[in-house]
């Protein structure tokens, strides 16, 4: 039977790696039904969280879920829909959401690929395993309503974030990714630009360097196939990498320019 008219969703998720297996847990530990399936088996560790692990993906969507959750990578999002055997889907009606570090990407991709009947929510938990790991409180989650008919169950999986304090943010797809280009790609770049430099703790460290080697501890944490998808699939970011360049060589000329000045002053005085 559907859970909708209850809290407690059944929710199968889809690519049970690093950041699935984090959102489980609270989903889990909230009350909700969990059931999910990888590239990779995770059966054993499934099997620890109370969760069942499906290794056959047409099993995992003859299950009778309320919301089928998307946490795979942003560049392996195609090919895994692709392999879906959507026919397989008991109720079409499904809610379908992800996680993806972009948003027009996977908006465009569930528009094109899911059955019409399938309602689609988009969203973007700001935080991850490390940022998140006392709690949600104050953490930002972006969503954006793409396709919405079962208001009820769209509303039942977005308490799972405010319930736990989440700051809850309606944006569309396309301002996410303006702001997340401007904002999280850029965070990302500096901080493997400083592993590139091998960036690491001195005995005389100021709090600035502190935070930046900090910067680049956590953003090494995360996938590279994760970094290379928020350039590849937001349409955005490449200009944003093109300013950064730009600002990097505007600030070595200004350099440049009082050296000259200072050594100029020099030699006439
Ligand atoms: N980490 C974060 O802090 C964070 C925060 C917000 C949103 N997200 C988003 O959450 C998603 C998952 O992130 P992540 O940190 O777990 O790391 P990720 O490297 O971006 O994605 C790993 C997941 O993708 C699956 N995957 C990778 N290549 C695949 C392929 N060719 N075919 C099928 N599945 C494949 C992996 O499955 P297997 O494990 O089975 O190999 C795993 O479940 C991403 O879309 C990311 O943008 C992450």
């Amino acid at each position: 039977m559907s859970s909708s008219s209850s809290s407690s969703l059944k929710i199968g998720i889809i690519g049970f790696g690093t950041f699935g297996q984090f959102l489980a847990k609270t989903m889990i530990k909230q009350g909700h039904t969990l059931t999910a399936t990888s590239r990779t088996d995770y059966s054993q560790h499934s099997l620890q969280l109370g969760i069942q692990f499906f290794r056959d993906v047409n099993e995992f969507l003859e299950a009778d879920n309320d919301v089928i959750l998307i946490c795979t990578s942003i560049i392996s999002l195609s090919g895994v829909l692709d392999s879906m055997p959507i026919s397989s889907l008991k109720r079409s009606s499904t809610l379908f959401v992800d996680v993806l570090s972009v948003k027009e990407h996977p908006r465009e991709l569930l528009l094109r690929k899911l059955p019409e009947e399938s309602d689609i929510l988009c969203t973007h938990p700001m935080f991850g395993p490390e940022s998140g790991k006392n709690g949600w409180k104050d953490l930002t989650f972006m969503y954006d309503k793409v396709r919405i008919r079962d208001e009820v169950i769209c509303s039942n999986f977005l308490n799972i974030f405010a319930t736990e304090g989440c700051r809850m943010l309606q944006m569309t797809c396309e301002e996410h990714d303006k702001l997340a280009a401007k904002s999280q790609f850029i965070t990302h770049t500096i901080g493997r630009t400083l592993a590139e430099m091998d960036a690491k703790f001195t005995p005389i460290d100021t709090k600035g360097f502190e935070t930046l080697v900090q910067l680049k501890d956590s953003t090494m944490r995360d996938s590279f196939d994760l970094y290379s998808g928020l350039f590849l699939h937001n349409r955005f970011a490449r200009q944003e990498l093109e300013n950064l360049e730009h600002a990097l060589h505007k600030v070595k000329e200004m350099l440049v320019q009082r050296m000259s000045d200072v050594l100029g002053t020099e030699k006439t005085a």
